[in-house]
């Protein structure tokens, strides 16, 4: 039977990714070899003994039963404990914790528990289109272009956003631009938002994949402790992106209206996996990452360096991103054609345009190809271009 969306649903514009899958599925289909940076799921498993952990928690029938919604109490002592060791902040395992089905769930759900039909959300562009659509479009608001601009460091420009939206989401390490924050632009954030009485909900999914010796703080090492909630996640941290787990940290009355509103749609990531989380997170002995981890992120940081440098010699300006596994590309066509042209070359990369209207003429490359793989997209882009 032909039933219609609901309105809210109408809104969603067509998802883009999915006509590029089809796309390069066509391609696939004409027996072409394809080079695919388009999804930002690593393409390295999860770590063996995080592996064996969930094994071995799934035999214990304890865990067989439905979850907490919010968290089983240990796994958000362990999350608090890792927030201490991590960044110095310390969080009520109790009232400041709540473990997700991975930071998606919660960052869409911060909407529905706190955003009325109508109000303004402040989403960056280029940006997650979680903020504006499953967020905010899902729960009738209205989403407000926050414009990132390559030459603003993809930083928001504060003092132009309207002050009467009812939250900002912020992002950094930066999907997809790979821009990092100072600590003293988040804190420039935090003021602004607790003095125009605007939530802040900060992604920090990509706290641990940074480079170069950098560091990505939290934003509860930048604000007064009020105001603002913090999203984390061990999907790229851990290679754990279909395990769905996450977390939620900071001000005690969003974190009781996000475990509110999870209560009454979903009963919580299963137990085998949460206590799992536990294992990776008790890794690190203190705010360094452990050797685990850095394994891991040197294999993106040569890959990232490969990329550059080939990028380079075919003449594009690029600087090698301090944070995540993406590079943002400036291209002087539209990036629509732009990843076209690359297509032909048996390439995926993401037009910016799928992150909003100032992504355009940037395209999008995740690093989730081995180095030989990323060394032949080169060769194979300067054939074409
Ligand atoms: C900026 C950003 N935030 C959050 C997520 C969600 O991650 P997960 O739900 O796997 O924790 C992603 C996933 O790609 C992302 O890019």
């Amino acid at each position: 039977m032909p039933f219609e969306y609901a309105n809210r649903l109408k809104k969603i514009p067509p998802y883009l990714f999915v006509e590029i899958e089809e796309k390069v599925k066509k391609k696939r289909q004409e027996g072409v070899d394809i080079i695919d940076f388009g999804i930002g799921d690593p393409d390295i498993p999860t770590p063996q003994v995080i592996v064996e952990e969930v094994q071995r928690q799934l035999n214990d029938p304890v865990n067989h039963r439905y979850p907490s919604s919010g968290g089983e109490p240990e796994v958000r002592r362990a999350v608090s404990d890792w927030y201490k060791r991590r960044f110095n902040v310390d969080v009520d395992p109790d009232g400041e914790v709540c473990i997700l089905i991975g930071s998606k769930e919660g960052i869409a759900n911060i909407c529905r528990a706190f955003v009325n039909p109508g109000e303004k959300v402040l989403c960056p562009d280029p940006g997650y289109p979680v903020y504006s659509q499953g967020g905010t479009l899902l729960c009738d608001a209205t989403p407000v272009k926050v414009p990132l601009r390559p030459e603003k460091g993809f930083l928001p420009e504060l003092d132009a956003l309207p002050s009467d939206a009812k939250m900002l989401y912020l992002n950094y390490p930066n999907n997809p631009t790979g821009a990092v924050a100072s600590k003293e632009f988040l804190w420039k954030a935090s003021t602004w938002c607790v003095e125009t009485d605007t939530i802040l909900a900060y992604d920090n999914a990509y706290s641990e994949m940074t480079f170069d010796d950098y560091s990505a703080p939290s934003i509860l090492e930048c604000c007064q402790g009020t105001g603002a909630i913090e999203f984390g996640s061990l999907s790229k941290t851990f290679n754990m992106t279909g395990y769905r787990v996450g977390y939620a940290v900071g001000d005690a009355t969003l974190i009781a209206g996000l475990k509110k509103a999870k209560s009454q749609v979903d009963s919580g990531c299963s137990m085998f996996v949460q206590k799992a989380m536990v294992k990776a997170l008790d890794m690190y002995k203190g705010a360094e990452k452990p050797e685990l981890v850095k394994k891991n992120i040197a294999i993106y940081q040569e890959r990232r360096n490969v990329l550059v440098k080939g990028l380079r010699s075919l003449g594009f300006k690029v600087d090698p991103p301090k944070g995540t596994f993406y590079l943002w590309l400036h291209v002087d066509t539209p990036s629509m054609k732009f990843a076209d042209k690359m297509l032909q070359a048996g390439i995926v990369c993401t037009p910016g345009i799928g992150f909003g209207e100032y992504g355009d003429h940037f395209v999008r490359f995740a690093t989730t190809q081995p180095v030989p793989r990323i060394e032949e997209a080169i060769e194979r882009m300067r054939k074409v271009l």
